[in-house]
């Protein structure tokens, strides 16, 4: 893992120009560390995000029996606990990764025993209720025991049942849950999803050929039983993270003689809602799709060229496959052209840090004319962007990546706190930043 500074200065940069691989896309990831950890015989993974999110996933999926090593050329090695997980000795604690915690939960649910996950002060304020209740009417206990219905979180797995299940919010996390829950169920789980989310997980389940299926926005899954899946190892592959790539295309989409390519990454339709948002703003992008996909996800590359870009207003189904380029597009708001609107987008009050509460601090201090809204933003660009003071992170990681994207188009220095958090979805931020053009220290 890299060392990472606690707090950069980011300098006024020229264009960001060349190409780059991003690493391992942090979804794609957690879930094969967890399916891999379930099957008998060792696996390998390669591209494996070495970040520390994804490293809480193969820590907690040892804690429950399975073994896993990177070996010198960065494969990943998983040997499964072949279905049997032990119970371990005590509260598994998976750091910073809501990801972790919610998918982890529903494989804990089909389990004997009584299970306890944690996290850091920033897991322990993130919502679990929308978890326990579909893994309650499958049959789990599952205790929250945060305050306000936040984690830590137990569960006392045992039979279960498939249900149909209405998600109630457009939450990926809370549906790959319940889906990974319906595994270890008698009968069939169904779940309807209010807008399409990342489907990562009905890939990867229809890549090892696992009974789903998929009509409209209904997803069935013909469950196992208590006895589980019996996945066999295999080799996987994971492609470059479109949410990491999406840095370098806002850092080069409105800065003139910029010119960025990043290639394997990860262009699964469900993510990519940026590139639509950067064309309507009138941003240059090309996207490439290569002929043949990655373990059933597609991939290629994405040019952008920079130039002057107009506002644009984000909400309503576009917010869920945007979610994680929310902030992005609040960068992109202070330097285009008129009012950025960003509406229906509420989650981003329960991710790592209450996104929109802490965005707008940010952009404040950079003096930017920035409305609140409980749902979202306005912005009005393009600000003249002059920090009266040092931007806060609040340990969320996307904060720490999106804010130095923002001071790298400012007139002045900009001190950012706390950055040690980029290492959550992103060890390799920095050098990346460094190579493109980004002036930090
Ligand atoms: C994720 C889904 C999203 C996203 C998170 C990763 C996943 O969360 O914000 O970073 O891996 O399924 P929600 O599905 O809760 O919105």
């Amino acid at each position: 893992m890299s060392t990472i500074p606690q707090s950069v200065i980011v300098a006024p940069s020229g264009p960001f120009r060349g190409e780059l691989e991003v690493a391992g896309d942090k979804s794609i990831s957690h879930r094969i560390a967890m399916l891999a950890g379930l099957a008998s015989g060792t696996s390998t993974i390669s591209n494996f995000l070495q970040s520390e999110d994804c490293v809480n996933t193969l820590r907690a999926m040892e804690a429950l029996g399975a073994r896993s090593y990177f070996d010198e050329d960065g494969l990943l090695h998983v040997q499964g606990t072949g279905g049997n997980l032990m119970e371990p000795a005590g509260a598994l604690n998976v750091g910073n990764s809501g990801t972790t915690i919610r998918l982890l939960s529903g494989i804990l649910a089909g389990q004997p025993g009584t299970f306890e996950i944690t996290g850091d002060d920033s897991l322990c304020t993130r919502p679990m209720g929308r978890i326990k209740d579909p893994l309650e009417r499958m049959g789990a206990k599952v205790e929250v025991t945060g305050e306000r219905g936040t984690a830590p979180i137990r569960i006392t797995g045992g039979k279960l049942k498939g249900i149909d299940y209405l998600l109630p919010i457009a939450s990926a996390q809370v549906k790959s849950c319940v889906l990974l829950a319906g595994l270890f169920a008698e009968g069939v789980t169904s779940i309807t999803e209010p807008v399409p989310t990342r489907d990562h997980t009905e890939r990867v389940f229809k890549m090892l050929d696992l009974p789903l299926t998929v009509n409209g926005s209904q997803i069935s899954l013909k469950g196992f039983g208590g006895e589980g899946p019996r996945l066999k190892a295999r080799s996987f592959a994971v492609p470059g993270d479109f949410s990491s790539a999406a840095y370098w295309m806002v850092a080069a989409a409105a800065r003139k003689g910029s010119d960025v390519t990043i290639r394997n990454v990860g262009l699964n339709p469900r993510r990519m809602a940026l590139i639509d948002v950067l064309k309507r703003a009138g941003a240059q992008v090309d996207v490439r799709l290569d002929s043949s996909s990655i373990d059933g996800e597609p991939v290629g590359e994405v040019h952008v060229l920079g130039g002057k870009l107009k506002a644009v207003a984000v909400k309503g189904a576009e917010i869920a496959n945007l979610i994680d380029e929310l902030l992005l597009v609040a960068v992109l708001g202070c330097l285009a052209d008129g009012v950025t609107r960003i509406e229906n987008a509420a989650e981003l009050r329960v991710k790592e840090s209450d996104r929109i509460a802490t965005a707008v601090a940010n952009m404040r201090l950079m003096g930017v004319e920035v409305e609140e809204f409980p749902d979202g933003m306005a912005i009005k660009g393009p600000a003249v962007l002059k920090p009266t003071g040092a931007l806060r992170t609040y340990g969320d990681h996307r904060n720490a990546m999106a804010m130095s994207v923002l001071a790298s188009y400012a007139r002045e220095q900009t001190v950012i706190n706390n950055v040690s958090c980029v290492d959550t979805s992103y060890p390799n931020f920095w050098s990346d930043f460094k190579s493109l053009g980004g002036n930090v220290e």
